[in-house]
């Protein structure tokens, strides 16, 4: 397993191109499956987690290909061949993300077979409004030995008004996807509106999908026979650019995010303005400059537009090293902590209470061996590498490697002292 070995104590100066957003890029190489007309995507991450739902789509006979010319990078999907209709343990355990096969699968063919998808270190994460949801459309599923098992019994799915029990974001895109193709009109209530959401509803109705309320919590869709290819850019990936404000925040120094969106970092950029970033926005770039010590931020994880849980634990390492005392409550998963007991190990002051952690900034970080645990975690211990005094290795980094595209080449060409280290 490859390593990461930081030397900290260095500010960050320079420019960053933000890559397409991973949580949008999944959902809509799924989209590919309801159309036998070719979708092309453009801004597409170089990621572990596109690479493993590209193999799962190929699995069913979905054709996905990659052109990377000196100009052009365009990966093309096109389900008009798809010969099996299941996504198989082996790649489902290793990305939950694969859910997202079930909807399209289901409402295109009439029947789907998916690997329930395990838990993984931040929580149990089960999928059961993905199936509530897609039984209230006809679908009729049963779940056994470790699998999904779904059909509709008319051939198609029937449009119906679903409620999910609490906001979900890949549930909400799994049953959008799902009513495109479905007869007669779905509502979809409670639904999430986060922005990689709404990114999937633009690419689907490019393919001819009939939905309005987009970017709301109430998503109203017209069933249509079929959908049509389409040609998308995935949107910049909010939380990559975050980690990023959070590293030179942390470092000092000032940084130029290109090919970012601040639109949709509303929240993060409060924080981190209150925190004591000067953050000047100008189109598609993000100005970030340092020059004082952070401020300690209090605040809690909630589905968008508020502050979001995959920055939970980038924002805490910031507040490992600031003035003050800083309260952390995650509301979304129940043990996305697990980056505590590493930053403790650099000689961070944190106490866990349940939901909540309580940060007391330190003076000084001392590098020591960490291990990354989840996709988030590792992107914070990294963070801390940055300041910490000395060196820092964080291992088990192909946590980072699903999330972040080449992030330590993008963290070295601003200066830090950052390199892997190959198994
Ligand atoms: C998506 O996960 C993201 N992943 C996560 O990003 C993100 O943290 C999460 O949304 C919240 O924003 C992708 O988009 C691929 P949820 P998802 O369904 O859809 C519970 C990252 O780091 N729930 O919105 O799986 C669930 O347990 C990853 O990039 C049910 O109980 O999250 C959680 O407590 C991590 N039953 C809450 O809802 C269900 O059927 C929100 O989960 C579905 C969810």
């Amino acid at each position: 397993m490859d390593t990461l070995v930081i030397t900290g104590g260095k500010p960050l100066k320079g420019d960053i191109t933000i890559s397409g957003a991973k949580n949008s890029a999944l959902p809509i190489l799924c989209a590919g499956l309801l159309s036998a007309q070719p979708i092309l995507l453009r801004n597409v991450p170089h990621l572990a987690d596109i690479r493993t739902l590209s193999k799962i789509l190929q699995g069913t006979g979905c054709k996905v290909t990659r052109e990377i010319t000196d100009r052009d990078d365009v990966v093309t999907v096109q389900g008009d061949d798809i010969h099996t209709k299941e996504a198989a343990y082996e790649l489902v355990k290793t990305m939950r993300a694969s859910i997202l096969v079930l909807g399209p699968l289901l409402a295109r063919f009439g029947k789907a077979k998916v690997s329930l998808p395990g838990g993984c270190a931040i929580g149990q994460r089960p999928v059961d409004q993905h199936i509530k949801g897609l039984q209230a459309l006809g679908a009729e599923i049963t779940v056994d030995e470790g699998y999904i098992y779904a059909v509709a019994p008319k051939g198609r799915l029937q449009g119906a008004s679903v409620r999910t029990d609490m906001i979900t974001v890949t549930g909400t895109e799994n049953l959008l996807m799902a009513a495109t193709l479905a007869v007669g009109q779905t509502i979809l209530e409670n639904a999430a509106r986060e922005p990689e959401v709404t990114d999937l509803a633009n690419l689907l109705v490019s393919m001819g999908a009939k939905i309005t309320g987009i970017g709301s919590d109430r998503l109203v869709i017209q069933g249509v026979d079929a959908l049509h290819g389409a040609s998308h850019a995935v949107m910049p990936d909010r939380i990559e650019a975050g980690t990023f404000l959070c590293a030179v925040a942390a470092t000092g120094g000032e940084i130029t995010l290109h090919n970012s969106d601040a639109a949709s970092m509303g929240a993060t950029l409060d924080k981190l303005r209150e925190c004591g970033l000067t953050i000047t926005v100008d189109g598609t770039n993000i100005h970030a400059k340092m020059d004082v010590m952070p401020t300690a931020v209090s605040f809690q994880t909630r589905e968008y537009p508020s502050f979001a849980t995959d920055m939970q634990a980038q924002v805490m390492a910031v507040n490992v090293v600031a003035a003050g005392v800083a309260t952390i409550s995650e509301h979304i998963f129940e043990n996305r902590f697990m980056h505590v007991q590493e930053l403790c190990r650099l000689g961070a002051d944190i106490k866990i209470d349940g939901h909540t952690a309580v940060v007391r900034g330190v003076k000084q970080l001392k590098g020591a061996p960490v291990m990354a645990t989840d996709l988030r975690a590792s992107a914070s211990l990294v963070i801390a590498g940055l300041v910490a005094q000395g060196k820092t290795t964080v291992e088990r980094i192909y946590h980072l490697d699903r999330g972040y595209d080449r992030m330590e080449e993008k963290l070295r060409a601003v200066g830090a002292d950052i390199v892997r280290v190959k198994a």
